[in-house]
């Protein structure tokens, strides 16, 4: 093959307690809504689902209050279109594979809800994809309409490089540099995938406090039970 496997990244969430970080979440989800969400739907997140995670209530209800939804048809086909609210999943920027095809020269933009689940090396190979665009070496050519990414399977993907610095502004003022703004949508996407990413860890630390507590408890009544027979 000729892909580059993707390097491992340093990620604050790696560490066996470590939660996923709140706020770049949040600047992952300015990144995916900005600029990702031009092509690829995420079908299976809601404005609900931000709540506690990246956003207040007030916020995510904003949120949802700026995007169309599908309100239709009514009895004559007519499609109409109403603000989202908070119980609204994320819209698809196309009305269906095929038109979503024809806009990318033929390539369908994955739904990202589960990508990090979905592709082998999950956040570590969307930072590598999203600042991995280059020149193609020597002697590689790449079809009209696609571009060399040596990290995605074969090198020649549907996907120009969507990410440039500044192509957007964060509203914590965090600088958009394009490795800052894969770095943010990588976790974004993390979270989406596995939205009991923190819980999960947080009840393995119980988990092991419990038992470890147990364990003492059994240990001390052991040897106290067993003193007068040694
Ligand atoms: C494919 C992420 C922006 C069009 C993909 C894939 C990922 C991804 C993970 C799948 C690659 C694979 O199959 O392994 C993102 C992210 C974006 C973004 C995180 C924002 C930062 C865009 C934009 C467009 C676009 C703005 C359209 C202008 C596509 C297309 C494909 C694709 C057409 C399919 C490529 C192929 O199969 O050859 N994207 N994307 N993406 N994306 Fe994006």
């Amino acid at each position: 093959d000729l892909e580059l496997h993707t390097a491992k990244f340093p990620w604050s969430h790696d560490g066996v307690f470590s939660s996923l970080d709140h706020a770049s979440i949040r600047r992952g989800y300015e990144v995916y809504k900005n600029v990702c969400a031009a092509c690829h739907s995420m079908k299976y997140i809601a404005f609900r689902n931000l709540v506690g995670v990246s956003h207040t209530e007030a916020e995510a209800k904003e949120e949802a209050m700026g995007v169309q939804i599908d309100d239709g048809p009514d009895d004559e086909g007519m499609m109409f279109k109403r603000p989202g609210k908070l119980s609204d999943y994320f819209p698809n920027p196309y009305p269906n594979d095929e038109a979503a095809r024809s806009a990318n020269n033929g390539a369908l933009p994955p739904d990202l809800s589960y990508i990090t689940s979905a592709r082998h090396g999950g956040e570590n190979y969307i930072f590598s994809l999203l600042t991995g665009y280059c020149d193609p070496p020597a002697g590689v050519s790449v079809r009209e309409g696609l571009y060399y990414n040596p990290y995605f399977v074969g090198g020649a993907i549907g996907m120009a490089q969507a990410l440039y610095n500044e192509v957007m502004e964060y509203s914590d003022g965090t600088p958009a540099t394009a490795s800052q703004m894969a770095k943010d949508v990588s976790v974004f996407l993390k979270w989406a995938a596995e939205p009991e990413h923190d819980d999960r860890k947080k009840m393995a630390l119980k988990a092991l406090m419990m038992f470890s507590m147990l364990f003492s408890i059994t240990y001390y009544i052991k040897r106290h039970k067993w003193a007068v027979l040694k």
